[in-house]
């Protein structure tokens, strides 16, 4: 049978919802038994059954009003009962029977290592017991477990611990109790042995909350940064916007199986211990990065997503892009704005960009799901947090959080639709919005071409804007946006012009609008070079023909760090371009002057601004530069690639040398100054890698490494450039570490993307290997995603065996972990970017997919819409 695709069109109120539950749970790993007692209220007066989502699980016994009931039907995922008219609240009992230990999906109940813990987002508490498992539906929560106390001495629920026993049997019992009303899919559970790091907050009302963070035995001093930043993220928030955590007890808790980074359980997160724990030891300085984030983030949800929560999940972005808003503004206000800005607008342009084009592409507020778990994705979520960004530009910060203020007192303790979110950000600002919501129904990257020309006699500049959005795989037709473009302009000489319009000065956001518009400044004294789309003000793609000349004026002169590394991207790119069709047509390539003139002048300013140097000397990865083509060359754009980083590295040597030798630290700390200057040595290194000091500059940077950024640097340049070290070196790191699964998926994925001839078959041999679990999707992921997406050139292999590779591995991960699989085969299903040849082998292996018993729902929807 066909999975069925849900509308968002065909959203309905339910007859009936939940307003109270109790759950009692006796844990055991294979032999789980669930009581849930839930108190339901009718919505409507003439529903005669009630619909019960649930399957994956046995069900034991059903009891109406403490009373055996058996009026009802078992389908594969619901139970249908039948429900007198006349009954206005009822109480049902549904006992239900779980295996924990069997469950490799990861959603429901299951188990991860020697503890137990649920994931429920989005539609998981539905594989615990029947339920209206829908976000619409708000209950309060009760939850009594009971397990082995020897086992499982920690018993963790929501909310409030409000009794706790022991058994005559060495069992004991918590009972908790979450005071707040919420959906089922921010309920939690967590049974194990843990260490727990404790710390209080005290908020801005002066009450006292307790945190706990909670590891794997052992792994305590790994808690400590992960502690810090959500004493960060809870201050930031009061600070930025105003809101207060609401509970006593915030936890944490850190487990190795999981299928996502982490989840916001109401007062209970859950996380994949990758975002957790970190020391200078295992973690590198993006780890570092990366777990403050993530704490942010799901702190973040406890307003945006918990409080107010989503109606239906074709909302989804209401919470998830204004969180990743959240997030990225607090790293941006405790880090560096512009650092931060650049990292993320290069993850929307490779990943977003990429799903526009792709047989997924899907407005951020999508119209059509089959399977919810396949629409978390960078659209959703990124494009999204755009969208918010782009409110924020056109509001200011004080409306933007005027419209915040009235966005949450509207919908506290509601189930709220992005509608509602613009409508307050409408009414605090007074702006017209209307054309601005399009932004949520439409698909597709919006293309702006820029032309100008310049009236010396008048004094007058003029920018030319077009607007044109291609059809996207799931809509053809597509309507004006209204696209903030924020721009600059600069004299020759660096001077910024001031924009004016007859004698007022003008914003510097230009409202695009219509198709074609133009924009007139008045006063402009000479031929300025324009900056267009600073700050990235608007998920777009550009289009102006910018001269060698003009780039190199914005990469000395402008004031906007996201310009100026802006200007080099482009800069590279078309460095790439020209040698790639030179490689294409057998030409030698070729360097050009501008560009090393450009990149030698980035190094000589390197020690006043060592971070923007660290990112904009590193060269765009091979994935960076295929998203600019509407056909990929995956050995072509390796190639072209290569020699740009050999040739950098040679022209640039001794200057490198000195950028690295300067940039050596005595210990190790996290703070932006010393994450600059490794991020900007290791840079170096990555260049100098490929000259002939590399290999004994490499080997010494490994050995005299004393924290993880510095030994993943050296190895990883000793991947890349293939030097003699490299096998010492990566036997050295394996010896050390293959009792860590957290620091292999280090070593799994520089095996995964190396550029080696054979890599595809050490990838094959490293599925025994000792530290590899295919149960492990941090593992598989590490291995194999990496594979996939992060080493065109041996995925792409043209006689198909990357395709074949990952097929069979789909097969198997089909089975275990869907959800998984859906994520890793998203490099196959983007086909209509390669060649025919390629095209034909990747449909090959899609259809070899799709002929599969018990496909899962979420590849069939993937697969099918790419064999369309
Ligand atoms: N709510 C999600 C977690 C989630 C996603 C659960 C999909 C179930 C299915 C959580 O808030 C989240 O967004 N996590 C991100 C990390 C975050 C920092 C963007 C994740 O898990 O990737
Ligand atoms: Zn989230």
């Amino acid at each position: 049978m066909q999975p069925k695709a849900k509308f968002r069109k065909d959203y309905r109120q339910p007859d009936f919802t939940v307003t109270d539950i109790y759950l009692d749970f006796q844990l055991d790993p294979q032999d789980t038994l669930v009581t849930s007692k839930l108190n339901i209220q009718r919505q409507n007066g003439t529903a005669t059954h009630l619909r019960l989502d649930g399957h994956s699980f046995e069900l034991i016994s059903v009891k109406l009003n403490t009373q055996p009931f058996t009026q009802f039907q078992q389908t594969s995922d619901a139970l249908i009962l039948e429900i007198p008219v006349s009954y206005e609240q009822f109480e049902l009992e549904i006992q239900t029977r779980l295996n924990p230990a069997q469950n490799t999906s990861l959603q429901g109940l299951y188990q991860s290592g020697d503890g137990i813990c649920t994931q429920c987002e989005a539609e998981g508490f539905r594989q615990i017991t029947y339920m209206l498992d829908r976000p619409d539906v708000l209950a309060k929560y009760r939850t009594k477990l009971t397990a082995c106390k020897q086992k499982y001495p920690f018993l963790l629920s929501n909310g409030n611990r409000i009794a706790q026993g022991d058994l005559e049997d060495g069992r004991h019992w918590v009972e908790w109790e979450d005071p707040f009303f919420k959906p089922s899919y921010l309920f939690a559970v967590v049974a194990g042995d843990f260490d727990l790091l404790k710390d209080t907050f005290i908020t801005m009302s002066g009450r006292e909350v307790a945190l706990e963070i909670y590891v794997d035995r052992g792994n305590l001093d790994r808690a400590t940064w992960a502690m810090e930043s959500l004493k960060r993220s809870m201050k930031w928030d009061e600070e930025r916007f105003g809101l207060e955590y609401d509970l006593d007890i915030y936890m944490i808790v850190a487990v190795d199986f999981f299928n996502m980074g982490a989840m916001e359980n109401k007062g209970l997160n859950i996380f994949n211990s990758k975002f957790v724990l970190a020391n200078p030891q295992t973690a590198t300085d993006e780890d570092y990065m990366g777990v403050e984030s993530v704490i942010a983030h799901e702190y973040f949800h406890n307003w945006t997503g918990n409080r107010i929560t989503c109606r239906d999940w074709f909302q989804l972005s209401l919470k998830e892009g204004l969180t990743v808003f959240r997030d990225q503004e607090f790293t941006s206000d405790l880090w560096s704005r512009s650092a931060k800005r650049i990292e993320d607008v290069r993850f929307l342009r490779t990943h977003q960009f990429a799903e526009d084009a792709s047989p997924m592409a899907h407005p951020i507020r999508p119209e059509k799901v089959i399977e919810m778990n396949n629409f978390y994705t960078v659209t959703v979520y990124e494009k999204g947090a755009e969208v918010i960004r782009m409110l924020h530009t056109l509001l200011g910060e004080n409306k933007f959080q005027e419209g915040m203020k009235l966005y949450v007192a509207e919908n506290d303790g509601k189930a709220a639709t992005c509608e509602d979110f613009v409508s307050a950000m409408e009414r605090a600002s007074g702006l017209d919005l209307a054309q601005f919501r399009r932004w949520y129904s439409q698909s597709g990257t919006p293309e702006l071409t820029i032309s100008d020309d310049y009236d010396e006699k008048h004094q007058i500049y003029r920018l030319h804007v077009s607007q044109y959005t291609p059809p996207t795989a799931d809509q053809v037709e597509k309507v004006n946006l209204h696209i903030p473009l924020k721009v600059a302009l600069y004299g020759e000489n660096g001077q910024k012009i001031h924009l004016k319009y007859e004698l007022s000065s003008v914003s510097d956001v230009l409202d695009v609008i219509h198709e074609h518009q133009t924009f007139e400044f008045h006063s402009v004294t000479q031929r300025p070079v324009p900056a267009l789309l600073c700050d990235f003000s608007a998920p777009v793609r550009l289009d102006y023909n910018y001269t060698p000349a003009q780039l190199m004026t914005l990469v000395k002169f402008a004031e906007n760090d996201f310009v100026r590394w802006d200007a080099l991207q482009t800069l590279y790119f078309n460095e790439l371009r020209t040698n790639l069709q030179r490689y294409q047509q057998a030409q030698p390539l070729r360097f050009s002057t501008e560009l090393l003139e450009v990149l030698t002048l980035v190094l000589e300013n390197a020690n006043k601004e060592t971070e923007l140097t660290a990112l904009t000397l590193s060269l765009p990865k091979e994935t960076e530069f295929a998203e600019s083509f509407k056909l990929i060359d995956p050995v072509g754009i390796a190639v072209a690639r290569e020699f740009m980083q050999k040739t950098i590295a040679e022209a640039l040597k001794e200057r490198l040398l000195v950028c690295y030798n300067y940039n050596k630290l005595t210990n190790y700390q996290v703070v932006a100054e010393d994450m600059a200057k490794r991020a900007l040595r290791n840079v170096c290194l990555s260049y100098l890698a490929f000259t002939d000091v590399g290999n004994g500059l490499v080997h010494k940077h490994y050995h005299n490494a004393d924290n993880m950024t510095d030994m993943l640097a050296a190895l990883n340049a000793a991947t890349k450039a293939q030097l003699p070290c490299r096998e010492q070196l990566l036997y050295d790191f394996e010896n050390k570490w293959h009792q860590d699964g957290l620091v292999m998926d280090k070593w799994f994925n520089l095996q995964a993307t190396r550029p080696d001839e054979n890599v595809l078959e050490l990838v094959q041999n490293l599925l025994e290997h000792r530290s590899f679990n295919f149960k492990n999707p941090n593992r598989v992921r590490a291995l194999i995603g990496s594979f996939a997406t992060q080493n065109p050139k041996a995925f792409h292999a043209i006689d198909g065996s990357g395709y074949r590779f990952l097929v069979d591995i789909l097969m198997k991960l089909n089975d275990t972990n869907p959800q998984v699989a859906a994520r890793i085969v998203e490099p196959l299903i983007k086909l209509s970017r390669y060649d025919t040849q390629r095209q034909t082998l990747m449909r090959r292996g899609l259809e070899r997919l799709k002929g599969i018993d018990n496909l899962a729902p979420d590849l069939f929807e993937k697969i099918e819409k790419a064999l369309k």
